[in-house]
């Protein structure tokens, strides 16, 4: 009864093909090294992840393909998901670059991709404040830029109408930080399209979405937005929306996060939030870093050399990683009415904006790392206190 030996292991990884290396036939010998820096193996054929979810909801990767791909990323993408967001190609910048120029050719090859290999896609973005030329501005008062806008909106979503299932709108449009006075308005971010066309820019985007693709299901996406006074900005900022007759059907939390920093019970209660809304909820852009900076911030001084490069992380890190993963699937899980989609933002730990901090479910080499397995793991072996944060 009391021997050390019959505690089971508090490892999330439990019943699953994880070996420890070197442990084996060596122990006696050398018993140096505790088990969690040793490497973990994991098993690279057990079931898919999008096998293990398909009744619950889409399981996505993010990338611009086929690009620049490598016939064995491709595979990947074939293998594992069954939605891809283009991670660049279809903003505003990259495609629409000035008012009479239109770069389809990256966008169209990766819907001919995507369709051909059925595999669904999810448009990303219409309307942000970053990677937006300035000529949607220039010069225009506040009827000339909602009719570029609308130009913008109708002709992208309209090119790819039936083809497309459904778009991030409108992207980041809440402030970081906050308060409690903030907490109690939309803290609408200080964009270009806030200054020229007032607060009514998102309910207008939404409208000419619509328009250009009735059947399109249409994303408010952000980040932060599960936690703190941003949480509580969008849900005023939603509830005006809805109110004003925008056709909005869901809400995307992106899910940067990093190891040991994920609000797990202010994410279980936003998702119930939006759907006690009537909106649906998808995670769009998840990625759990092992180390360094995490948020939905970027610009100088994430990812890269700074944080290791291409370093294999350590076992322990790749360890809570796992756990944290299968922490937040347990929650996806439980609220799988009301969530549609799970996108990861990336492909591997070597196709990520996050490079250096190893935040994805495969290894720079495409293997399967520990927290593809507890995530299958949290599906097959469930544990109902993981989907009980505190
Ligand atoms: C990122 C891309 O991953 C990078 O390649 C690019 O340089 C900058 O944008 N929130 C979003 C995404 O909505 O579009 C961002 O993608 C990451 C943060």
């Amino acid at each position: 009864m009391t021997s050390q030996h019959q505690r089971p292991i508090p490892l999330l990884l439990t019943g699953l093909v994880v070996t420890l290396l070197g442990i084996v036939g060596t122990r006696a010998e050398e018993p140096t090294s505790p088990p969690a820096s040793e490497p973990l193996v994991v098993d690279q054929r057990g079931p898919t992840i999008k096998a293990a979810y398909k009744d619950y909801f889409l399981i996505g990767t993010a990338g611009d393909m086929p690009g620049r791909y490598s016939d064995q990323e491709m595979g990947l993408v074939k293998e594992h998901f069954n939605i891809v967001t283009p991670e660049n190609c279809m903003k505003p910048g990259p495609i629409h670059p000035s008012e009479n120029t239109w770069r389809f050719e990256r966008p169209d090859a990766l819907v001919e991709w995507c369709e051909d290999n059925n595999i669904a896609v999810h448009g990303h973005t219409l309307v942000w404040h970053a990677q937006t030329n300035d000529w949607f501005f220039r010069d225009g008062d506040k009827a000339a830029v909602t009719q570029r806008m609308k130009d913008h909106i109708s002709t992208l979503v309209g090119r790819y109408k039936g083809k497309i299932r459904g778009w991030d709108v409108v992207n980041e449009a809440i402030n970081d930080g906050g308060n409690a006075q903030t907490a109690r308005t939309e803290n609408l971010r200080s964009s270009s399209w806030l200054r020229a066309m007032g607060p009514e820019f998102l309910t207008l985007a939404f409208k000419f979405a619509h328009e250009a693709d009735p059947e399109a299901k249409l994303y408010y996406n952000d980040y932060g937005i599960e936690t703190g006074p941003k949480h509580a900005s969008s849900m005023v900022l939603l509830k005006r929306l809805i109110n004003e007759g925008a056709p909005i059907h869901g809400v995307g939390i992106q899910g940067h996060w990093s190891t040991g920093r994920i609000p797990y019970a202010a994410l279980d209660k936003a998702i119930s939030d939006y759907a006690s809304l009537g909106l649906e909820v998808s995670i769009t852009e998840l990625d759990v870093t092992i180390r360094g900076a995490s948020g939905g911030q970027f610009g100088r001084g994430f990812g890269g050399r700074r944080f290791g490069g291409d370093a294999p992380p350590a076992p322990q890190d790749l360890k809570a990683q796992a756990d944290a993963y299968a922490r937040l699937f347990s929650i996806f899980v439980k609220h799988k009415e009301v969530i549609r989609r799970v996108t990861f933002w990336g492909l591997s730990d070597r196709r990520t904006w996050r490079f250096g901090q190893h935040p994805l479910i495969f290894d720079s080499n495409n293997q399967r790392k520990p927290a593809y397995a507890a995530i299958v793991d949290a599906l097959l072996h469930p544990n109902p206190d993981l989907a009980a944060p505190r």
